[in-house]
C-alpha cells in the first residue's frame, strides 16, 4: 500500500503501525482522513506520537470517521459526554480495561473503534497491548474455524460495569454476536468473543461452552498476534473495535496515567 501524505511504519507483520507526517490538532484533509482510515483497515491499531488534541479536536477526529457513540457503561465528561476520562493514581483501586478485552462488545451494535489520547503517562509501565483477531482466526485449523464459523456467544455488560457503576438502577446491554464475525470493510474474518464480556456460546452446553472460551483465550493470547505500545506524554492510539482485544498493563502504581477516549460508533450488527 502507498501513502502520499502519511509515513507508516508496521510495528509487526500482523498488527499495529506508528503513523506519522500529520498534526491531528488540525483539521483533516479528506486525503489525509483516507489515508488514516486505510492505515487503520490494514494495520487495526495505529499511534501517532507528540500531539495536541483538546476535546473539540478530538471530537472532530473521532467524527471524521464515524458518529461518535455515548459509552454505556460509564458517564462522559459533564461538557463533553463524548468523551471518557480515563485515570488512574496512587488511589484507584483498580483501572479500565485490565483484562483483553474489545470495547463495549455487550452493546446491540459495537462501536468501530476508539480513540485514546493520554496526556500524562508514568514514567515506566503503562502500555497497552493489542491482540489482532484477524490473525488469531487466519492460525486456527481449518477444522476449528468451520466449527466455530456458525456460533453464537452472549456478551453481556452486567459483570462488567456493576461493580463500578454507583447506580442500582442503571441497566447495561446484553447482546448476542457471531462468534466469528467477518469485518465489514475489509472481509476479513476475526474471533469476536473476549474474556471480559463474553459470558457463553449459544446452545452449548455450560462445561462445552466454558471449554470452548478458553481454548479461544489461551489460543488468543500467542504473542505472535500482539503488539504492545510503549505511551510517551501525548501519544494516540486509534483501534479497530471489530478485530483486535486489548488490554491495559497497570504496572505502574501509584504513578499517574491520565487521557480521554472517544468512541466511534459503528452502523451495522456484527455479522
Ligand atoms: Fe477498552
Amino acid at each position: 500500500m502507498d501513502y502520499e501524505v502519511l509515513t507508516v511504519k508496521p510495528m509487526t507483520a500482523r498488527i499495529g503501525a506508528e503513523i506519522e507526517g500529520i498534526d491531528l490538532s488540525e483539521p483533516l484533509s479528506n486525503k489525509v482522513i483516507d489515508e488514516v482510515h486505510t492505515a487503520l483497515m490494514q494495520h487495526q491499531v495505529i499511534f501517532f506520537r507528540d500531539q495536541e488534541l483538546d476535546h473539540v479536536r478530538h471530537k472532530e477526529l473521532g467524527r471524521a470517521f464515524g458518529e461518535l457513540a455515548i459509552h454505556s457503561g460509564v458517564a462522559g465528561l459533564a461538557d463533553h459526554p463524548e468523551i471518557v476520562a480515563i485515570h488512574a493514581d496512587e488511589k484507584s483501586k483498580f483501572v479500565a480495561g485490565e483484562n483483553w478485552h474489545s470495547d463495549l462488545t455487550c452493546n446491540e451494535i459495537p462501536p468501530m473503534g476508539s480513540i485514546l489520547y493520554l496526556p500524562v503517562v508514568p514514567e515506566v509501565g503503562g502500555d497497552t497491548m493489542f491482540a489482532s483477531m484477524y490473525a488469531a482466526y487466519e492460525a486456527l485449523s481449518p477444522g476449528m474455524q468451520t466449527y466455530l464459523d456458525g456460533l453464537y456467544a452472549v456478551h453481556d455488560g452486567e459483570h462488567v460495569y456493576r461493580p463500578i457503576v454507583n447506580d442500582p438502577n442503571k441497566r447495561f446491554p446484553c447482546n448476542t454476536h457471531p462468534v466469528v464475525r467477518t469485518h465489514p470493510v475489509t472481509g476479513r474474518k476475526g474471533i469476536f468473543v473476549n474474556p471480559s464480556y463474553t459470558t457463553e456460546i449459544v446452545g452449548l452446553g455450560k462445561a462445552e461452552s466454558d471449554g470452548v472460551l478458553e481454548m479461544l483465550y489461551k489460543h488468543c493470547a500467542n504473542p505472535n498476534f500482539h503488539v504492545r505500545f510503549r505511551w510517551k506524554p501525548k501519544s494516540v492510539a486509534f483501534w479497530d473495535n471489530r478485530c483486535t482485544w486489548h488490554l491495559a498493563v497497570w504496572d505502574y502504581f501509584p504513578q499517574v496515567r491520565s487521557g480521554y477516549r472517544v468512541t466511534v460508533a459503528e452502523t451495522q450488527r456484527p455479522a
